[in-house]
């Protein structure tokens, strides 16, 4: 039985579809204080949380659905992080800081028997839970939503971590190049982007990435496409996280289509990964 967090009510109901199990009732309350309150009804045996922890509260909502269905009777929990949320800081960049990752990956272990996630940043984040953990690999789905008739399509990442996700994606479209870009982050909100010297000129241009956050690293990208006369540039990822003024960021760029699936709810979320998600369980 499937039992959603409040963030991920469509993907649950996909999955749910596309596995042939029922989702859990589940309601979501919060009190006067503003503490929060996921209430779960009857659960079968094997109950699979799926929930994206995207903010402070849906990590606490995450936590509360796995106590919620062990008192409601399941004797075994998968929990399913379509979106990970504090994946990026996986390691203390400076003195003081914390392993975020670990903290939570450790916390959410407690609650469950098994946790599945969808293109963390890095694979290695899996290490951080004490139960077994694995990652599943969505991003060919990003293919999906793409015109079929990309004029020399260019598949390319936006730094050379995101290379293989750029690959995935040509190869489910089934023609183009692929190739990356080199970044450096600046700050949280700024980053510098150095161009391949791979041919744009006339050609359709795939921008793709595990996130898009605050949408810096994708406008400059774009902008730095735009200025070399690519055709059109499209930017696709598997997490539309769409912080604050991201989409006008990419807008002003002058990106000709956004798309992202369905492990954060947004008006770009085109693909779903609950197929992914399904071979995985
Ligand atoms: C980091 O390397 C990730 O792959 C993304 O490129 C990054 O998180 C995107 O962040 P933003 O949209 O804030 O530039």
């Amino acid at each position: 039985m499937i039992v959603s967090g409040s963030k991920t009510q469509a993907l649950a109901a996909e999955l749910a579809a596309v596995t042939d199990q029922s989702l859990a009732p589940v309601e979501f309350e919060r009190f006067p204080d503003g503490e929060g309150m996921a209430r779960v009804g009857e659960v079968d045996d094997h109950a699979i949380v799926v929930a994206s922890t995207v903010s402070d509260e849906a990590h606490v909502e995450c936590l509360q659905l796995q106590d919620a269905a062990r008192e409601a009777g399941a004797g075994e929990i998968t929990t399913v992080l379509p979106y990970m949320g504090y994946a990026r800081q996986d390691r203390a960049f400076e003195v003081g800081e914390p392993v975020s990752a670990r903290a939570v990956a450790r916390a959410i272990s407690t609650g469950t028997d098994r946790v599945l996630t969808v293109n963390p940043h890095e694979d290695a984040v899996c290490e951080y839970f004490t139960v077994s953990a694995e990652s599943v690999d969505a991003a060919g789905c990003l293919a999906d939503p793409l015109p079929t008739d990309l004029t020399e399509p260019l598949f390319l990442s936006p730094d050379e971590g995101a290379i293989d996700l750029a690959a995935t994606v040509a190869n489910a479209y089934g023609r183009g190049d692929t190739d990356y870009f080199e970044k450096k982050r600046l700050s949280g909100t700024e980053v510098e982007i150095t161009p391949s010297d791979a041919a744009v000129g006339d050609r359709d241009v795939v921008l793709v990435d595990d996130i898009i956050a605050t949408g810096s690293t994708m406008s400059e990208s774009v902008a730095v496409l735009n200025e070399r006369a690519a055709r059109a540039v499209y930017v696709t990822c598997v997490h539309p996280l769409l912080a604050s003024n991201a989409v006008l960021k990419l807008s002003r760029a002058g990106v000709e289509a956004i798309y992202g699936t369905d492990t954060i709810e947004r008006s770009v979320s085109e693909v779903s990964v609950a197929p992914a998600i399904a071979d995985a369980l």
